[in-house]
């Protein structure tokens, strides 16, 4: 069963609390609604009684003087209950939409805040379903649910109040059906739950399924597997359909039960009421009172049992929400931040780090998880060191702990002496531009993409990076230039076009420390002699680190780290590397058969020592 399925318990005291907070701050359009409410139930009560009152007074006595002002009360209050009706749509849905934009923000505020760990657990289309659909089915708990229920019952107590109060007898004869109700209802409730959860276990399935196949559709359309994703897609969907076509027999039985259920009451209280009328134990008034009151009362219990089901729903969708409000937050600022010292030099150490994406649950050192085993170096203000190392040896492992995605399990890494986890995460990563392969683009201008938002960039500084970078040929030849609108993740941009715009962006943030993660692998031999003077541009002033496969790109580094599978085996310039005829001999050895000229883009792995 997934987290989707779960229906806990229609009502949670503490999750109903936590709700509660939410509804707070809008107090005074719950007592609008509230106030609305015991308007329109009085409203329902006092119809069929103003009923009752004009035939047994008037009609029946054929005294026809004040009749009028009956029918004027029954319109003045006809009107009343449309007012009040329509207040409390209006504020209770104002209010619900008010509270959803609110536990959005917050949702999304704390995604925000989430690290990198927990995407690595949940996926998008998850997350994707908390922040949209859960907090949708929250807004029914506060515009159809909870609201309307205490109205409902209010109206019913009301009901059974006046009945009473007119003839107990005929109230109990009509209150002889409500086992039958009871027992109509609990089936009802229990079999559209479990069918409820049915639904929502295919729904997510069916969310999963698209998420990953409409990403993917490229791949799936090269391997033709269209066929067979329309098959398992077929499957899902005929599931998701049963499961509902199940739930709609529920309830095409228990409407039409509650109807007969209603009209026995008002056969059985034509019977014993016309023997009372007869008797003159009744009025006829009353009777005709007494049919209307049991079809009010008939109303609020079949909407009480639907919303019984919103609840319930709601319940679970809340219980979702708030443990991904509570997630904590792995990565955080420290209780007291410390402050880099001025100016910033860009000065990394990593001192024995050892680190694991799942921590083994052993202390021993050849546990298999540890990415990084014991991993010491140094990149002093303005060096410029390269990594080198095989496919998983832990290369992007190293920026994503040195940026703080991660937090390593021992050992520390400091910038300019201070340990990275007692700084502010923005003061981190504030120091740095980081460049990758796969580059993400926004939805906007290219000009919109090199600021990134950030209004501080002018557009001068934002052309001069491009030029810089050698970007602006491509730029300039888009219609509009830097006003261009981009696609969605670049889809109208080439690899090597994103990689110069990355460049751009890189530079116009002019950060201390550059990182870049096999940044030149994707382009081609003209560009990538474009790209190695853009680099030489970006790296001028700054500390460097820069992960490269082609070993051609970092020849001329201060520094090159040979990783091994998360081990740093060799370390040096590239003289000092070839010379010591290590690993790194190899890799070059082996890069330069295969293409006397240049390295080729793609070394699979690097050769056992
Ligand atoms: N988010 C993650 N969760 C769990 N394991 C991961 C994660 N990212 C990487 N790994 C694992 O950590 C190891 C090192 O990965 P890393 O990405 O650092 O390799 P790399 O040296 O950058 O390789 P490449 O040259 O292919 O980019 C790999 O075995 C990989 O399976
Ligand atoms: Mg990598």
């Amino acid at each position: 069963m997934t987290d989707d399925e779960v229906l806990g318990k229609a009502y949670d005291a503490r999750l109903m609390r936590r709700l509660l907070t939410y509804l707070r701050p809008y107090w005074r359009q719950v007592t609008v609604t509230f106030v609305a409410i015991l308007v329109g139930s009085g409203a329902a009560l006092a119809q069929p009684y103003l009923v009752k009152q004009a035939i047994d007074q008037h009609i029946a006595t054929r005294q026809l003087e004040g009749l009028d002002r009956l029918a004027f009360y029954y319109v003045l209050i006809l009107a009343g209950a449309f007012v009040a009706e329509y207040i409390q749509t209006w504020t209770m849905q104002m209010t619900g939409q008010r509270i959803m934009f609110d536990l959005r923000m917050d949702v999304y505020g704390h995604l925000q805040r989430l690290d990198l760990k927990y995407y690595d657990r949940n996926p998008v289309g998850r997350l994707m379903t908390r922040v949209t659909s859960d907090v949708d089915v929250l807004n029914d708990l506060f515009t159809s649910g909870v609201v309307t229920v205490f109205g409902d019952a209010l109206t019913l107590v009301g009901i059974m109040a006046v009945m009473l109060w007119l003839d107990w007898r005929l109230a109990l004869v009509a209150f002889s059906v409500l086992p039958i109700i009871v027992l109509v209802t609990q089936w009802f409730r229990r079999h559209v739950r479990e069918s409820y959860r049915v639904v929502r276990g295919w729904v997510a399935r069916i969310n999963a399924f698209l998420q990953e196949n409409i990403t993917g559709m490229s791949t799936v359309q090269l391997f033709r597997r269209e066929a067979l994703n329309f098959e398992r897609f077929d499957e899902v969907d005929r599931k998701h359909r049963d499961a509902n076509l199940d739930s709609i027999f529920y309830y095409a039985v228990f409407y039409p039960a509650i109807e007969v259920t209603s009209a026995l009451a008002s056969a059985l209280i034509i019977w014993y009421g016309g023997y009372g009328v007869l008797r003159d134990t009744l009025t006829f008034g009353a009777l005709v009172a007494f049919l209307q009151y049991s079809q009010r009362f008939f109303r609020p219990i079949s909407d009480m049992s639907e919303k019984f089901n919103v609840l319930q729903s709601a319940m679970a969708s809340s219980e979702r929400v708030f443990s991904l409000l509570d997630e904590p937050v792995a990565v955080g600022a420290p209780a007291a931040p410390r402050q880099l010292p001025t100016p910033r030099r860009g000065h990394i150490v990593f001192e024995h780090v050892w680190f694991a994406y799942d921590p083994p649950a052993t202390d021993r050192p050849d546990a298999p998880e540890w990415v990084l085993r014991d991993l010491s170096f140094e990149v002093r203000p303005g060096e410029r060191v390269g990594i080198v190392g095989a496919t998983g040896s832990g290369k992007t492992t190293i920026i994503n702990l040195l940026l703080r995605f991660y937090d390593v399990q021992k050992g520390r890494i400091t910038i300019d002496g201070v340990d990275i986890r007692d700084l502010h995460l923005a003061d981190v990563r504030g120091l740095f531009s980081l460049v990758l392969q796969d580059v993400h683009v926004f939805t906007g201008t290219v000009a919109d993409n090199i600021r990134l938002g950030d209004a501080a960039i002018t557009d001068e500084q934002v052309k001069r990076a491009a030029e810089a970078v050698h970007a602006s040929a491509f730029i300039d030849r888009m219609p509009g230039g830097y006003a261009a609108t981009v696609a969605e993740r670049g889809a109208t941009l080439s690899m090597g076009q994103r990689q110069l715009l990355s460049f751009a962006r890189a530079l116009a943030f002019d950060p201390r420390i550059l990182v870049l993660d096999e940044a030149t692998s994707s382009v081609d031999t003209e560009t990538e002699v474009l790209i190695q003077d853009a680099l030489d541009v970006l790296m001028r002033g700054r500390t460097t680190i820069a992960i490269a496969h082609r070993l051609s790109t970092i020849q001329d580094m201060d520094q090159i780290l040979v990783l091994h599978k998360g081990v740093l085996r060799e370390s040096g310039t590239h003289q000092a590397l070839l010379a010591t005829r290590g690993i790194y001999f190899k890799l070059f050895e082996l890069q330069y058969r295969n293409d006397g000229r240049n390295a080729p883009a793609v070394v699979a792995a690097a050769p056992e020592p």
